[in-house]
């Protein structure tokens, strides 16, 4: 039976595409197929050519109670469902395990067989939990391919650490069915902060000098949207309050663009009324141009001096907007970190602060980072890892310190 226990979550009419590619941890994908039936839902399963040198499609097929597909080219699978129709089938495509081979040719929008095409095909969202050995994985190869997917929304789960089939150990081990389960189960919506409406700033706020010129950082939004991915994974609805970058807007994530810190300003103080959670990881620039010049400035003189006025400060007026919400700010220092960072902690009544170090090539503009995490009375060290798992990391912390705030007697 697959009705849902307390312990089992619940995926009733949840469509999901399983691809399986080549690699030891595909006899893993047999268990995970059980998993997700167990948890009520339907699963087509894919399998790629080196797939079936591992396990053979009767396999899911006696699990999954469907025919497997395993090919482009084949005429009667063709006429049941052809393959646009099996793109728009499902809920998701999860490809467990994803071998260092499909992430690359998913990156380069390859369509070689009946699983690339379908990914190419579809404008479902697509989770992956890669499977390989660790050099493999530390590859600057496989890691900028997994960047480009992360990019476009993709959803990446795992891989693990600890020993291999190959004997070595290190990260690049497919994470376990029952942690993959648990991972779609949250981008459907039932994760720990399930009906909880997040707000999260991200990337550069620009400052007009005149109509063609601007003052900027460095920062990438890179942070801020594996941030805002990483909440909405556990469930949140999420806004993302953007400057200007250049990242696709995660799978599920309503996003509003804004360029000065006076817009985005307006922008949070309006979606932060009816949110939960608020998270400022935008670098918003302090200081703006005091009489932008209508027509472009013309290099006239030797010298050029502009007043720069003081920006209001976004995440303090969004908690005196509203001192019942749950306000995360991020710290971004080149000294004394956690003095300064606990410093804003408690100058801006933040509930938390996740402190960064910048400067020397540091945290800005970076597929990495580090965080020391703050809040009254506590703290948490998350250390170096991809933007995509500190933030997995972060948005757990916040779910968690969310709750107990809740909690805790007023
Ligand atoms: O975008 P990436 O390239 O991925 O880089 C990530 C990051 C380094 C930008 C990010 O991790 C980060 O540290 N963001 C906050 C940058 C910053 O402005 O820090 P701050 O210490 O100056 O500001 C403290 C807090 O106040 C932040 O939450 C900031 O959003 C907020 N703030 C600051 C100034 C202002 N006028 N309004 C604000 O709301």
């Amino acid at each position: 039976m697959n009705a849902a226990t307390p312990t089992v979550p619940n995926l009733a009419e949840r469509r999901i595409v399983l691809g399986v590619t080549g690699g030891i941890a595909a006899y893993k994908a047999a268990d995970l197929t059980r998993r997700l039936l167990e948890a009520g839902a339907e699963v087509q399963v894919v399998m790629t050519a080196g797939a079936q040198e591992f396990v053979t499609p009767l396999t899911f097929q006696a699990l999954s109670g469907r025919p497997v597909r395993t090919s482009l080219l084949d005429p009667a699978a063709e006429a049941a469902m052809g393959h646009i129709e099996l793109a728009r089938w499902p809920d998701l495509i999860l490809i467990a395990p994803a071998s260092a081979d499909v992430i690359a040719r998913l990156a380069h929008g390859l369509a070689d067989d009946l699983l690339s095409t379908l990914c190419l095909a579809t404008d479902k969202p697509i989770a992956i939990a890669p499977a390989m050995n660790r050099l493999m994985w530390a590859n600057p190869a496989t890691q900028a391919n997994v960047a480009t997917l992360v990019a476009r929304g993709v959803q990446v789960i795992g891989p693990g650490a600890g020993a291999q089939a190959c004997g070595e150990i290190g990260d690049g081990r497919m994470t376990e069915p029952l942690q993959i389960r648990e991972a779609v189960a949250q981008r459907f919506g039932h994760g720990p902060l399930s009906g909880v409406k997040a707000v999260v700033t991200a990337g550069p706020t620009r400052e007009p000098i005149d109509p063609v010129r601007f003052i900027t950082n460095r920062s990438s939004g890179k942070m801020g949207y594996a941030l805002a991915a990483a909440l909405r994974a556990l469930g949140a609805e999420v806004t993302l309050l953007s400057g200007p970058t250049s990242l696709a807007t995660p799978a599920g994530v309503t996003r509003i663009d804004i360029e000065t810190a006076q817009e985005l300003l307006d922008a949070a103080l309006q979606t932060a009324r009816g949110a939960q959670i608020f998270v400022g990881a935008a670098a918003v620039a302090d200081y703006r141009v005091d009489g932008v010049a209508d027509e472009k400035i013309k290099k006239n003189d030797a010298t050029l001096q502009l007043t720069l006025h003081r920006n209001p400060d976004v995440i303090s007026a969004v908690r005196e907007q509203d001192a019942r919400l749950f306000v995360a700010g991020f710290a971004a220092e080149t000294e004394k970190l956690e003095e300064h960072a606990r410093g804003k902690l408690t100058r801006k009544k933040l509930d938390l602060i996740a402190a960064n170090w910048v400067g020397r090539g540091r945290a800005f503009d970076r597929d990495d980072n580090a965080l020391s995490v703050y809040w009254p009375g506590g703290g948490r060290e998350l250390p170096h890892a991809s933007k995509t798992e500190i933030a997995r990391q972060l948005a757990a912390l916040i779910a968690e310190r969310f709750h107990a705030r809740a909690a805790a007697p007023a």
